[in-house]
């Protein structure tokens, strides 16, 4: 089968650091789906783990994790899924990804395609949603009637949180700092935006929140610590999605009786933890959602076909930092290699 992989992890612009490569199917374990690619969405995860750095593959790796596409096949273990049906999934960081014409998938991590929504607009979805459900849900814990910040309102994870945090009833003050993400994270349900790049204690009091109950740290953990200890309210919850790069006191949030709390969507699978079966009942939630347009897809670009060429350039777009919603790559042609 064609697929995208690495054997070096180089800067994206170099030609070698995503190349077009032929490999063997994959043959599906007992509670695999093989699933054949019609799109794929691309996350910081794929840039952070195709870094530069010294490490050289033997085999080609394969990144890619959003996927939307057809069961195949299936392995002899599988209940919640039949061959020919349409699924959408996120992956698994321990396998080989999406970025191929067949991919394989623990049942438990995929859910039924949305069957309003496009391929493109259902391959922009899982990651995010997963992660958002996850942080809200599982870490945070929310409660209707409550007030939660989120950092990074417009990005992936941001554009789909807004929105669940509207659905689970609270109040949502999210940030942004372009006239573009503004307009994005307010038309995704924000009740208020702020600018992540001024003064953010003087902008939430502009809003009229002086604290409050949750924050969902979205972006660098580090930039905003002080800031969240600051706003969090006495017996709030933090929760951040983003690794620390360098360390912090935490010694205010003792005095608040706060909980600092990490959400990594990778964790269920890569731990193989007994409620891995959690992954299926958020994706098929989140259909739920689309289908009866309490959700939207977050897709807002779309580059084709899937190769190396065009996911160097999805790669070079996650990396500037900019990005607004989703970037989704559709279908195969290796034409134009
Ligand atoms: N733990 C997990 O499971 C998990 C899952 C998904 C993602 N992540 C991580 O979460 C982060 C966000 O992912 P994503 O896909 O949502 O990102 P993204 O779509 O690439 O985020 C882009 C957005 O970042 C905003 N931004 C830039 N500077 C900022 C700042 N100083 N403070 C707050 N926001 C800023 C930009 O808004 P403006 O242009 O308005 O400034 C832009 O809209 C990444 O680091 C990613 O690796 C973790």
């Amino acid at each position: 089968m064609k697929a995208v992989g690495l054997y070096r992890y180089l800067p994206i612009s170099d030609e070698a650091s995503l190349i077009d490569v032929e490999m063997p199917l994959p043959a599906p374990r007992k509670h695999d789906l093989l699933v054949k690619i019609a799109a794929v969405s691309v996350n910081p995860v794929d840039t952070k783990l195709r870094a530069p750095k010294s490490q050289v593959e033997k085999e080609p790796k394969i990144l890619g994790f959003d996927a939307v596409g057809t069961v195949e096949a299936i392995g002899g273990g599988v209940s919640l899924f039949q061959i020919g049906e349409e699924v959408y999934f996120a992956g698994d960081v321990t396998r080989q990804g999406s970025n191929g014409e067949y991919a394989l998938i623990d049942e438990r991590l995929a859910g039924h395609k949305p069957k309003n929504l496009t391929n493109q607009e259902a391959a922009a979805m899982p990651l995010t949603t997963i992660t958002a459900f996850e942080a809200l849900f599982d870490r945070l814990q929310v409660e209707a009637g409550k007030s939660i910040l989120i950092i990074n309102g417009a990005g992936g994870v941001g554009s789909v949180s807004t929105q669940l945090a509207k659905i689970a009833g609270l109040t949502v003050i999210s940030t942004a700092s372009r006239e573009e993400t503004i307009a994005w994270t307010k038309a995704h349900g924000a009740d208020f935006v702020i600018n992540h790049r001024a003064n953010m204690l003087e902008e939430l009091q502009k809003v009229g929140f002086q604290m409050v109950d949750y924050i969902l740290c979205l972006h660098d953990t580090y930039q905003h610590f002080n800031f969240m200890e600051q706003a969090i309210a006495p017996q709030g919850k933090i929760c951040s999605i983003v690794e620390l790069t360098q360390p912090v006191q935490m010694s205010v949030l003792k005095d608040k009786s706060a909980t600092f709390s990490y959400e990594f969507m990778f964790t269920r699978s890569k731990y193989q933890t007994k409620d891995q079966m959690r992954q299926h009942e958020i994706l098929e939630q989140a259909a739920i959602y689309l289908e009866t347009g309490q959700l939207k897809s977050t897709l807002n670009k779309v580059l084709a076909p899937i190769n190396a060429k065009t996911l160097r350039k999805a790669h070079q777009i996650i990396e500037e930092g900019h990005m607004v919603g989703k970037l989704v790559v559709e279908g195969f042609d290796y034409d134009d290699r």
